[in-house]
């Protein structure tokens, strides 16, 4: 996912646009550039790599302006490299873009067969030449910029800047997101609420098919129609446009100890522990669910946000007797799926701005069934379309690899299916006061979970030479293990799989030997006994274990076993007792290895592209 910065300002341009654009370095990024006005020309500067690198060309050849565009790309067309870094530019015209235009092939032969010449393999360059053309065909500068989105197909987030035009940048939005940014007598555009921090925290949120052109003291917003618009100005949280990391070496394990807070902020939106009950947030247009009325419910998500939701399915079969169908939104969007009457499609979302599950959830709403989305970013386009938003308070997560927001997820869906459990009478009052609770303890737990950090730093270092490493969990911890591994692998690099324990037998249990190292999650329920069983398989053939156990599991376990103590509690929230441990593994590997834990290679905080 690209970060975009636009500033119509009163001092230099330059370092502002840098700081920007580390705020928005968590989204994961392999070049980094800016074009600025100056003395009334258009001038660039780009590089590959980290944007110490453009920091250094900065230095090399300053820029002396005060309005200017920045980008941090992560290629999607066109191999990471300077030429292919943002801005690109055509003629008078610079562009920065997140996201692609899937009909870039087409434009650029009709360009070329006009004589344009191309200077990069990317879509965005197309865009710049089409703004271009408009110019020379003398449209303004505005018309220009409208004349060519009507021709993109796919999804775009853009800045553009125009020679001549010294004191305006024009930013148009369609699937990626785009904020405008109100300063003292400057203005701003920015990918989100962090691109614009560090200037203001009054923010209007553009909508799906909007453009704008922003001067020194206004901003002018149309919709896709080219009618006048006015978006809202809200006044974001300073905490939310200025995230630091504090004491901690990264944003990852800072937020894995902010998982306590996190979970309190976000049970706080579900459960009402005086009056002893769950309940399903609304909102002024939306009353609150009831999941009396509903059949089914229909799980939409990625990556570990689809693990937290597989880890609810559990709990709303087992306590509000509730099918739930979970399946990563890649799929799902692509299937033609036979949906029941009365089915609830569930979005289940960070960043709120994943391209697969925002896709599936306007499959679910085009069909005409419920929708939700459960979302961390309380203004992402899945939150404004979805029929409900329901939240959760994480607060910012920058860390690629998702923590905070997994067990915020957990917590979020396991009051819900309690909230279900009453509605649908499967539960009585006594009942469902004592699960809200167990649900308050969560964040007790949590913290009391952060103790085992100590002894997973004692066991990185081995578990960081290892090539392929199994988790194993039944139940709950089946989501979990898959969690577990998800985390190593995208932070360590090394190659983990989780499997449902049951499994091993049915083929994994070839790939155990002594080098294969097995993480096994289980805590003292009734299927601890049988995935004991499994931790045996994998012993008699050799293989290094740990074991995350609680207390009693561990007094239970064989010899010769590593164990991870989680605290003892209620099953309903051990999927948030042992989170910490999959968690603080996946880190002190990674540490251990030298990755780049907060920005991991290839990834993006936030998938906005197919
Ligand atoms: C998780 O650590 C990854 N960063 C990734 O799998 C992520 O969970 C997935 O891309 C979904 O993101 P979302 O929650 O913002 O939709």
């Amino acid at each position: 996912m690209c970060g975009i910065i636009g500033i119509v300002g009163k001092t230099q341009v330059s370092d502002r646009v840098i700081e920007s654009l580390k705020r928005l370095e968590y989204r994961g990024y392999d070049s980094a550039g800016i074009a600025a006005i100056e003395n009334h020309r258009l001038v660039r500067r780009r590089a590959e790599g980290k944007i110490r690198n453009l920091e250094a060309v900065l230095k090399a050849g300053p820029i002396n302006a005060t309005v200017g565009i920045g980008h941090t790309r992560w290629a999607t067309h066109g191999a990471p490299s300077e030429r292919n870094a943002h801005p690109q530019v055509a003629g008078r015209v610079a562009v920065v873009h997140n996201g692609i235009i899937e009909n870039f092939a087409e434009l650029k032969h009709e360009l070329a067969a006009e004589g344009r010449t191309f200077g990069s393999d990317t879509d965005t360059e197309v865009v710049a030449h089409l703004i271009d053309r408009n110019l020379d065909q003398g449209l303004a500068p505005l018309d220009a910029f409208k004349a060519a989105l009507d021709r993109l197909e796919g999804a775009y987030a853009l800045a553009v800047l125009v020679e001549g035009e010294d004191r305006l940048v024009m930013g148009a939005r369609r699937g990626s997101p785009l904020v405008v940014g109100y300063g003292d007598g400057e203005m701003f555009i920015g990918s989100d609420a962090l691109a614009v921090g560090p200037f203001t925290t009054r923010i209007a949120y553009l909508e799906e098919g909007d453009y704008v052109a922003i001067y020194d003291h206004a901003a002018h917003i149309f919709n896709t129609k080219g009618q006048a618009v006015d978006r809202v100005v809200h006044q974001v949280s300073a905490s939310a446009a200025l995230v630091e990391k504090g004491a901690y070496r990264h944003f990852m394990e800072k937020e894995i100890h902010e998982q306590p807070d996190a979970c309190q902020h976000t049970l706080s939106a579900y459960l009402d522990p005086v009056a002893g009950r769950a309940r399903v947030p609304g909102s002024a247009d939306q009353p609150p669910l009831d999941f009396a009325n509903v059949t089914r419910i229909q799980i939409l998500a990625c990556g570990t946000a689809f693990y937290a939701a597989l880890t609810a399915k559990y709990l709303f079969e087992q306590y509000a007797d509730l099918p739930m169908d979970v399946e990563v939104a890649s799929e799902f969007r692509y299937r033609t799926p036979a949906i029941t009457p009365g089915t609830l499609c569930l979005a289940v979302s960070q960043s709120g701005e994943t391209a697969d599950t925002l896709a599936a959830l306007r499959c679910c709403k085009s069909k005409g069934l419920a929708t939700a989305a459960l979302v961390n970013n309380h203004e992402s386009t899945m939150a404004r379309e979805a029929e409900r938003m329901w939240p959760t308070h994480a607060g910012p997560e920058i860390g690629v690899a998702s923590t905070k927001a997994f067990t915020a997820q957990v917590c979020a869906l396991s009051a819900l299916a309690v909230a279900a459990a009453a509605q649908r009478g499967r539960i009585d009052a006594k009942e469902e006061a004592r699960l809200v609770s167990v649900l308050m303890e969560a964040p007790r737990t949590i913290a009391k979970a952060m103790n085992v950090e100590v002894a997973i730093k004692a066991l990185a270092y081995e578990l960081s030479k290892a090539r392929d490493v199994l988790y194993l969990g039944r139940g709950s911890s089946y989501p979990l293990a898959m969690e577990g591994a998800l985390k190593l692998k995208e932070i360590s690099y090394i190659h983990a799989e989780g499997y449902a324990a049951g499994e091993l037998k049915h083929g994994p249990i070839a790939l155990v030997d002594e080098a294969t190292p097995i993480i096994v999650i289980a805590p003292s329920d009734s299927l601890f006994d049988k995935t004991m069983s499994n931790l045996q398989e994998v012993r008699a053939r050799g293989a290094p274990v740990i074991l995350i156990a609680d207390e009693e599991g561990a007094a239970r376990a064989p010899a010769g076993v590593k164990i991870l103590i989680a605290p003892t509690c209620d099953p309903l929230i051990s999927p948030l007792a042992f989170a910490t441990s999959i968690q603080f593994l996946a880190y002190h590997v990674a540490v251990e290895k030298g990755t780049d834990v907060d920005q991991p290679r290839n990834l993006a905080k936030s998938v906005t592209v197919e």
